[in-house]
């Protein structure tokens, strides 16, 4: 589906009368061409600050500097002291900067580990305030903090959830200039296991994913040693739903990351699922995710052609949409027994029988339906915010085989499905939000492959919305 707004925000007359008549001015985003591991932040300038004594200091300079950014450091900064002597024994060059330089950044990167007071936050304004307009446009910001549970006490506890307060409203601030905002909250323990997470949202391929809150834990086994280049090569990946939209998308980006790939559609739709196979040299399967024999199906495919699975991606999904009051018993279980509950089931079988291998990835796609309830969408949002509880709870039954489990909610993006929305309701979704954009379905097979990459098995258990920030849901 077109954005026509957007195809006339392209040329300069365009771009006047919208700006003339007051309209949102959304964007033009910039996208990777290419993995994210490779192209992150090859020579760019990233300003990296931290507050006094913080303990993410060597996991972000290794990180900045193995991806190939130059490392800048603001003169004036509480924890300066502590990040020149974490660079020098690591032997990683950083430049001191003033507030006077008129150098710009790709991203500005903030250690907030050791802030555990309301007081402490002065630091955050210490570093944003003079540095937030050294920005460039689609540029990255992070801030890494505490889980608030491992707080000492309340007034910790709230100085590290506080920090989340700041990123979403830097998200809404920047969200006109292609900036986005991410906050990451680090388990002790798991500093090392952050290191694909700053990789993927200082990148291009997470354009479209701003002012979310990640986890980053131990409860995983596993590496969280990479590879950096080709992440999925040599792992077999099932996406349900892959004949169109949102799942053709994950298919081919994941076949990019170096994955075999198995397309799976419903019975009907196999060419199209052929088309898109064959594009990425994946393989087709042909099931209706609700047979009670899915599972089976799957297994057995798995096993004989593959010797198992290492991530499955549940994205095949169906709207059925009336208010409650006229919604039919059939529509609503449709959407619950497609969205939800087939979901559950193959995932019991293909667990029960060991064919998802040790370290292996399942990521279900939600929706903001699901966090923050749709009218019209009683059913969806059901099946959606199920879904939610669901991955809590299997990424914590499933985390000593090393396997993750991760949901993305997915906002407005541009497919068959938000097609057929009507069309001033269709404005209203792809406009409300910090980008004032639809997403692409590449947006979200970026994120999903960020969650199936070997290097995130500190991401467990998340739910992370790819939707420019919808304001549905704040
Ligand atoms: N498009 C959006 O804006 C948006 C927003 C939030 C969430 N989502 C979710 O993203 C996912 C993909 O959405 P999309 O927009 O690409 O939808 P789509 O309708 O374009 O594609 C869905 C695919 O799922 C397949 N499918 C449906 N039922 C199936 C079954 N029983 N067995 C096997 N395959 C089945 C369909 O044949 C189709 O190819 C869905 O889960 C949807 O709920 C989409």
């Amino acid at each position: 589906m077109s954005d026509r707004y957007m195809q006339i925000m392209q040329s300069p007359m365009g771009q006047k009368v919208i700006a003339s008549l007051g309209l949102p001015v959304p964007p033009s985003l910039e996208r990777a061409e290419g993995p994210w591991q490779n192209e992150a932040l090859k020579g760019t300038s990233v300003l990296f600050g931290a507050a006094a004594g913080g303990k993410l200091l060597e996991t972000c300079l290794k990180t900045l500097n193995s991806s190939g950014a130059d490392v800048f450091v603001p003169t004036k900064s509480a924890g300066l002291e502590d990040i020149k002597s974490a660079a020098s024994s690591n032997t990683i060059p950083v430049r001191a900067t003033t507030e006077e330089d008129e150098s710009k950044f790709s991203a500005l990167v903030f250690d907030a580990s050791g802030i555990s007071t309301a007081q402490g936050m002065s630091e955050i304004h210490a570093f944003f305030n003079p540095n937030v307009r050294r920005l460039k446009k689609n540029g990255r910001i992070i801030i890494l903090g505490r889980t608030p549970e491992s707080a000492a006490n309340p007034e910790d506890a709230a100085a590290m959830r506080g920090l989340e307060g700041v990123v979403r409203s830097l998200a809404k601030e920047l969200g006109k200039k292609g900036i986005t905002a991410q906050h990451f909250y680090v388990e002790p323990g798991a500093e090392t296991r952050a290191e694909a997470a700053i990789r993927f949202f200082l990148s291009r391929s997470s354009a479209f994913i701003t002012g979310q809150a990640l986890r980053i834990t131990g409860l995983a086994t596993g590496e969280a040693n990479g590879p950096w280049e080709a992440a999925l090569k040599g792992k077999v990946v099932v996406v349900t739903g892959a004949a169109r939209g949102i799942g053709a998308g994950i298919a081919e980006v994941m076949a990019r990351e170096g994955a075999k790939v198995i397309c799976l559609d419903r019975p009907g739709e196999e060419e199209s699922l052929q088309k898109v196979a064959d594009a990425i040299q994946g393989e087709v399967l042909a099931v209706d995710i609700t047979d009670p024999k899915a599972g089976d199906t799957i297994a057995d495919y798995c096993k004989k052609q593959h010797k198992g699975l290492d991530v499955i991606v549940h994205n095949a999904g169906v709207t059925r949409d009336k208010t409650m009051a006229r919604m039919s018993a059939e529509w609503w279980n449709m959407v619950l027994e497609i969205n939800l509950a087939a979901i559950a089931r193959v995932n019991e079988k293909l667990l029960a029988d060991k064919i998802i291998n040790k370290g292996g990835r399942i990521v279900c796609v939600s929706s903001i339906s699901g966090i923050a309830g749709n009218m019209g969408q009683t059913n969806y949002s059901a099946s959606k915010a199920g879904l939610i509880g669901y991955v809590a709870a299997l990424s914590q039954q499933v985390a000593e085989q090393g396997i993750t489990v991760n949901a993305v909610a997915p906002g407005f993006i541009e497919t068959q499905m938000t097609a057929a929305i009507p069309f001033a309701i269709r404005e209203v979704g792809r406009r409300f939000n910090s980008l004032s954009q639809g997403g692409l379905p590449v947006d979200v097979a970026e994120a999903i492959t960020f969650f199936s990459s070997p290097g995130a098995v500190g991401a467990t258990g998340n739910v992370l919305r790819v939707c420019g920030q919808n304001m549905l849901g704040a």
